[in-house]
């Protein structure tokens, strides 16, 4: 089927598909997103500075990486969802339960995620209109905005943009707001960085990402550092799987997979290059936790030239790196919905923008507005964090690893690795991937403990 937009030029049946160029900044998008530009700089503050960067980007390239490209040629060999690409390559029935397990984890990583790029477009107004530094209690600002209801009007607008560009289609929803959207983002954080690299104390930041001291380690780190891998490449969660079905046969899946590795480890630097010499240089200590861009961030623009302008375009940044990434959750439970329901593409995409708001509701009001949201010590919305990406998430990319690793015969063909990279490919799937899933998801399940 063709989209609509797409319809006028298409030929009737031609399938709706990525370019090359399209494929790899979409795929960026998705790897890009919150988890580079908020959780990123928050974790490397709280485990252990450059010695955790390091441990991130061995466990990007040796776990993340081979996953990567496992994710993309079963998405790519199957040509259907996360969950009915595993069958059609050959796969039993029950690794389509599998697949669907991440179906519904990307839906309910969607509900929340959606609730945080709220929180960025309210910042990016709020700063840019000059009110976020009119009081300089941050911290106040930030808890009485999350405990009112003003964040499930921005929970909402989030969830209709991502709508209306995932209802395009592929090759003219997803990809053409990826093409215009990667490279803006990349001006804006080259921008920051100059600002963030020049000012006064800079460099202790500088040091402080760049230059490890292994003692800062502690076997947490480790597992902190495969998890974010994970994460941050967008895995386990069927996104990947998804978009390397829309990808030509003729387009290399090792070429890709370099490309997404090195533009989502490219975009996770220059945040770094930007938080840390600005934490530095104010005096804020950076390893604060997740409220470190909303409450720590503010009040170092307000104390910088410009600052409403560099505020304003941090926030512009984190928001647009959010969406392009919200377009390639929902587009996992869409391509389901469309193949398993035979819906046409604009009703799976409002009834699943729809479900994922009435989800989300209880996650955004669980910042105080509704007392009592909390069950067993963590709110609504820390659940529904856990369970997508301490549970599902590692499950899912387990599943990937050992179907790839040990299952479907045909793997070297749809990725195009012969020789001795497609060995050590196979060795990473078989061996080492699954054993350190395994860990994180034991401990992240809280089964063991250090
Ligand atoms: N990779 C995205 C980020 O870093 C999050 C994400 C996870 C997106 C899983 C899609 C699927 O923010």
């Amino acid at each position: 089927m063709s989209t609509k937009k797409g319809s006028e030029t298409k030929l009737v049946g031609s399938p709706d598909q990525f370019t090359k160029s399209g494929f790899i900044l979409a795929a960026i998008g998705s790897a890009v997103g919150l988890g580079n530009m908020w959780k990123f700089p928050y974790i490397t503050g709280q485990y252990g500075g450059a010695a955790f960067f390091l441990l991130f980007i061995v466990c990007l390239v040796a776990v993340g990486l081979p996953v990567l490209l496992a994710e993309l040629s079963i998405g790519r060999g199957g040509r259907g969802n996360a969950s009915s690409s595993f069958v059609k390559v050959g796969g039993h029935k029950a690794w389509g339960g599998m697949g669907l397990l991440s179906v519904i984890g990307a839906f309910m990583i969607m509900s929340f995620y959606a609730v945080v790029a709220g929180w960025t477009f309210h910042y990016a107004v709020q700063a840019f209109s000059g009110k976020l530094f009119a009081n300089d209690d941050f911290g106040g600002q930030f808890s009485s905005f999350i405990s009112g209801y003003t964040p499930i009007i921005w929970q909402a607008g989030v969830l209709i943009i991502t709508g209306w560009i995932v209802a395009r289609g592929i090759s003219g929803g997803i990809e053409k707001f990826n093409k215009v959207l990667i490279p803006g983002l990349l001006v804006l954080l080259v921008i920051l960085m100059v600002r963030a690299l020049t000012l006064p104390g800079a460099e202790a930041g500088v040091e402080f990402f760049l230059k490890p001291d292994f003692s800062r380690l502690t076997p947490e780190s480790a597992l902190v550092a495969l998890g974010h891998a994970f994460f941050s490449l967008s895995l386990g969660m069927g996104a990947m799987m998804t978009y390397g079905s829309y990808v030509d046969r003729k387009q290399s899946l090792g070429a890709a997979t370099l490309a997404i590795g090195g533009g989502d480890l490219l975009y996770a630097f220059i945040a770094g290059l930007i938080i840390f010499p600005t934490t530095f240089s104010f005096g804020i200590d950076q390893a604060q936790g997740p409220t470190l861009v909303f409450i720590a961030l503010p009040a170092a623009f307000s104390a910088m030239p410009f600052g409403t302008l560099f505020g304003g375009l941090f926030f512009i940044l984190l928001a647009i790196a959010a969406l392009t990434s919200t377009v390639s959750l929902i587009e996992v439970p869409v391509a389901y919905a469309i193949e398993r329901w035979k819906m046409s593409r604009n009703t799976a995409v409002w009834i699943i923008i729809a479900g994922c708001f009435l989800l989300g509701l209880p996650a955004a009001l669980s910042f105080g507005l509704v007392p009592g949201l909390t069950f067993g010590g963590k709110s609504f919305f820390d659940w529904m964090d856990f369970i997508a990406s301490n549970i599902i998430l590692p499950l899912g990319g387990l599943a990937v690893t050992v179907f790839a690793g040990y299952f479907w015969k045909g793997i070297g063909d749809e990725a195009g690795l012969t020789g001795l990279w497609f060995r050590v490919w196979l060795f990473m799937l078989r061996f080492v991937a699954p054993i350190l899933v395994l860990f994180v998801f034991l401990h992240s399940a809280g089964i063991i403990k250090f």
